[in-house]
């Protein structure tokens, strides 16, 4: 089932004035941190996957805004400066992690995961026609990398907010699973939508785009699955393993 149209319909009526990051005014973040903490083991027993998680937000946020005791949108000169970026991570979900990257660890991982035909498709790059290594998204500042691990530490993978603008409050979406007995078990799905739900809470995403190959089928159902639109077809864009491909342009977007 998808669930972030509706999370993109009614997440984003937090926000008033289109620019500033929404952050929640006056209840200290520990609080909310115990609070989240109760609710998840109990969630945990009821046997919560992410998309009920994203579907009870929705319920909760629908109800604050109906005006059961939700404090009013900040004003403009009140609304916060964003937190450190990983401030967030570790992110949890049931099955999946996303950590930051550690440099030295993982920069030999990255190396293997990137380098095999799995990882030419995360590092294909239509959009920009700019043909990114593992050095040069790791180095950027402007690329937000999470690195996905089971809940135990054990590395799966990568997702990245590409060309972060907090500005545009834009970024664009890439995930891989590198370890390749370990994909089409729905680590994918799972890690993105815990990506995106962190792209748009934390960073104060509005939009996030993939370009992606038309064949690459599991890639496009993850996106539409979780709410992205097709916005366009780019024909012959990319040449990729000797044919040129289609790219579907794909966005999810907070209104
Ligand atoms: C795209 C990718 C991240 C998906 O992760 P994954 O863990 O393999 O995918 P999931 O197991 O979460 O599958 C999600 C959906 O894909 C589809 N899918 C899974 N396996 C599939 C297969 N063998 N064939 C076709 N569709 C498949 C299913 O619709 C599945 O949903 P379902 O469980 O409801 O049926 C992973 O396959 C990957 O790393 N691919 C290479 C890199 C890449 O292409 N990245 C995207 C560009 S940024």
């Amino acid at each position: 089932m998808s669930t972030a149209p509706r999370f993109a319909a009614t997440y984003p009526r937090l926000s008033t004035d289109g620019r500033k990051t929404v952050d929640p005014e006056g209840i200290p973040q520990c609080t909310l941190e115990v609070l989240a903490s109760g609710f998840h083991k109990e969630a945990a027993a009821y046997g919560f996957r992410l998309q009920d998680y994203l579907r009870f937000v929705n319920v909760l946020l629908e109800r604050a805004m109906d005006g059961e005791g939700a404090p009013a949108p900040a004003p403009a000169s009140r609304v916060h400066e964003p937190r450190p970026l990983r401030a967030e991570m570790p992110l949890d979900a049931a099955r999946v992690r996303i950590r930051a990257p550690r440099r030295d660890e993982d920069a030999p991982r990255l190396e293997r995961w990137l380098g095999d035909r799995a990882g030419r498709h995360f590092l294909v790059s239509p959009a920009t026609a700019r043909a990114l290594d593992s050095r040069a998204l790791v180095a950027d500042p402007r690329h937000i990398l999470g690195v996905i691990t089971t809940p135990e530490d054990r590395p799966l993978g990568l997702t990245a907010f590409l060309d972060y603008d907090p500005r545009q409050r834009k970024a664009e979406l890439r995930k891989l699973i590198g370890e390749p007995d370990m994909r089409g078990r729905g680590f994918g799905r799972e890690a993105t939508a815990l990506w995106i739900a962190y792209g748009i809470g934390t960073l104060g995403l509005r939009k996030i785009v993939v370009n992606t190959l038309e064949n690459n089928i599991r890639n496009v159902q993850i996106n539409e699955q979780l709410g992205f639109k097709v916005e366009g077809v780019l024909r012959n864009e990319v040449f990729f393993d000797g044919q040129y491909h289609d790219v579907l342009r794909m966005g999810l977007w907070v209104e």
